[in-house]
């Protein structure tokens, strides 16, 4: 055991609840592992060593165990320890970006946030931060490709790799399009359309010259039907669902590709309508929705899957949406 860890970052990251919830088993990236036990804290406290694919672990109590990991994944003691990936989200300034990114930090992720508010970004990395999370705040506007490169750069410089992709930034000013609002369709084209592309051509260079990486995009359920209001926006989204698929069907087996559609989820999306009618309209319609977080799971669950296994397709809407 090498004793002088503390300061590195851990490889894998691990957390496992007994379906009681009373037992808690955690990996954290410092190496240690701890137990907690109802409102016990830390009941003991280990340490993980990992040397190519094999494990060896022991704690305060002088309990030792060692196994051995295949591909990405180790299930030691009914514990699942997942390599720690750095994660880019666009558009983490708030809902679906902000949920993913505390998300996969609690898990063990480092994660670098891009978005243009980055007030909200600062507060954010704070925040994980605090929890023991590893972040990192860059300004970013997808609508500029070399905004996206100097995120995909300042990721780089901070944690020289770049593992997945949470390519989510979006706007929905919804409206009919007899309205004519011709800036607001360009603004959907040039975020949802032209952000996701620049997102990818930022990172997927990267990703094939490190021979694995992931990108995950933020889909609707307006990418598989289109609504009256939403033409000009279920059209970004068929575009977004149509390059990721093509993307997954270029990709070698080294680069996973996920599309996650969300159907009605809290976050401030509907807030870029100024079409009276649409927004109206949306009241009744976003009246049943899911949290974030519902979304950062089914993400999580991508990102957190073994690398012999490409989540394409999750579709997540609140019970009650048809
Ligand atoms: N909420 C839903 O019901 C729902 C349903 C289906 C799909 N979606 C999709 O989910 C994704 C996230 O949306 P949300 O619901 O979480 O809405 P949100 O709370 O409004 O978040 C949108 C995010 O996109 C960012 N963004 C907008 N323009 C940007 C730009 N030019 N460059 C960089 N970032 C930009 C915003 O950050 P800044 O303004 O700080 O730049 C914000 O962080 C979108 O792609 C949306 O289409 C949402």
């Amino acid at each position: 055991m090498n004793e002088d860890t503390t300061t590195t970052t851990h490889p894998y990251v691990g957390l496992w609840v007994t379906p009681d919830g009373r037992i808690r088993h955690e990996l954290r990236a410092d190496g240690r592992y701890v137990e907690a036990r109802g409102d016990r804290e830390a009941a003991y406290v280990g340490r993980y060593e990992v040397s190519g694919d094999h494990v060896e672990y022991v704690d305060d109590t002088g309990f030792t165990a060692d196994g051995g990991f295949r591909d990405d994944v180790l299930h030691h003691a009914g514990m699942v320890l997942h390599r720690r990936k750095v994660v880019l989200v666009t558009g983490a300034s708030s809902g679906i970006g902000r949920a993913t990114a505390l998300r996969l930090a609690a898990a063990g992720h480092p994660v670098v946030l891009g978005a243009r508010r980055t007030d909200r970004l600062d507060t954010l990395v704070a925040e994980i931060e605090v929890a023991g999370g590893q972040a990192l705040a860059v300004p970013l506007d997808v609508t500029d490709a070399a905004s996206a490169r100097q995120f995909a750069e300042a990721a780089l410089a901070r944690f020289g790799r770049i593992d997945v992709l949470v390519a989510n930034a979006g706007v929905m000013p919804l409206s009919p399009l007899a309205a004519g609002l011709v800036e607001e369709w360009d603004r959907m084209i040039d975020v949802n359309v032209r952000g996701l592309l620049h997102s990818i051509a930022a990172t997927l260079p990267t990703m094939l010259a490190q021979g694995t990486g992931h990108v995950v995009t933020i889909a609707s359920v307006g990418a598989f039907e289109v609504s009256p209001t939403a033409a000009v926006y279920c059209g970004t989204k068929y575009a977004a669902r149509a390059i990721t698929e093509g993307l997954r069907q270029e990709s070698p087996r080294s680069v996973r590709v996920t599309t996650v559609s969300p159907g009605v989820t809290d976050s401030e999306l509907a807030s870029t309508i100024t079409d009276a009618s649409a927004a109206a309209a949306m009241v009744a319609y976003r009246a049943d929705s899911v949290p974030a977080d519902a979304i950062a799971r089914a993400v999580a669950y991508a990102v957190d899957e073994r690398p012999d296994v490409d989540v394409n397709e999750v579709v997540v809407r609140p019970v009650g949406q048809r």
